[in-house]
């Protein structure tokens, strides 16, 4: 089973990876659901979809609420008779240094970036075990596998979110599931994700680096549909997007 006709819940929809990831995928002929906090957003980019002849549904969804990612999986089900896939690619980056103690934001990107990402797997778990058959895919960073000076808390949840992929692909091994994970690092990649920087020296270097490396969101997305268009018994589990020019 290919893309075509999979069922593929997108969390973190509104905007960058997951709206290019959600119209890419439907362009290939999946059925996608699209998951994030702007209503206005989320409506603009089915209408779309619909209107170059693909199948999408959105639901305004807040990752920190279990029952907001169990209803978003619900619609999928309830819509398109199914659920393939879920690509759990909310999340936000205010990065800082750790001495700012902006301890608010550090519980922000928990909540969204790590436990916004375990919300997803619960959702997902019993179906994806009932017909031993599911694919989830996560937006880790290459902040989850190297370090970075001011990305401290960051960095932290999307190390997290990647160990949490690999434990699930090898528990479904071992129990003959079939969930496949993937993760994905992409470096400096053009989209909104800057807007959540409120450190001002921060939000500055990180600016004016995006503006000089920075690449389309169509890189990553060209790479969530290979991840999902190979065949069951393979599992293609750990990509990094990296622009040409970053080093
Ligand atoms: N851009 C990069 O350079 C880069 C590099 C490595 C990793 N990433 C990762 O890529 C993922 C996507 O980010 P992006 O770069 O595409 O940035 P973006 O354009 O800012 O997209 C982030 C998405 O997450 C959603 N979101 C934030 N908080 C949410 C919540 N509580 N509940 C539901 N949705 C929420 C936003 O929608 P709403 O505001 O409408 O909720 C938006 O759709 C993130 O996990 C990010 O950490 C990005």
């Amino acid at each position: 089973m290919t893309v075509k006709n999979k069922v593929i819940v997108i969390t973190g929809a509104s905007s960058g990876i997951g709206e290019a990831s959600a119209k890419l995928l439907a362009e290939n002929g999946a059925k996608v659901v699209l998951g994030a906090r702007r209503a206005e957003r989320l409506a603009a980019i089915v209408n779309d979809i619909e209107a170059a002849g693909g199948q999408a549904t959105y639901q305004v969804t807040d990752v920190t609420k279990q029952a907001d990612v169990d209803s978003l999986v619900q619609l999928a089900q309830s819509t398109f008779g199914g659920l393939d896939v879920i690509f759990n690619n909310a999340g936000i980056m205010p990065s800082s240094p750790i001495s700012a103690l902006h301890t608010d934001e550090w519980d922000a990107m928990i909540d969204i970036n790590l436990k916004g990402v375990l919300h997803g797997v619960a959702a997902v778990m019993p179906i994806f075990t009932a017909q031993k058959h599911g694919q989830i895919i996560t937006t880790s960073s290459v902040a989850g596998i190297k370090s970075f000076a001011g990305a401290g808390v960051y960095g932290a949840t999307k190390f997290a979110v990647r160990n949490l992929m690999e434990v699930i692909r090898m528990e479904s091994a071992q129990e003959g599931t079939n969930i496949r994970t993937a993760s994905l690092y992409p470096a400096a990649i053009n989209t909104e994700l800057l807007h959540t920087i409120t450190d001002e020296k921060t939000k500055q270097g990180m600016d004016a680096f995006y503006q000089q490396v920075g690449i389309s969101p169509q890189a990553v997305a060209n790479v969530v549909n290979f991840a999902v268009d190979q065949p069951e018994d393979v599992n293609v589990n750990e990509f990094t997007i990296y622009p040409t020019k970053q080093v």
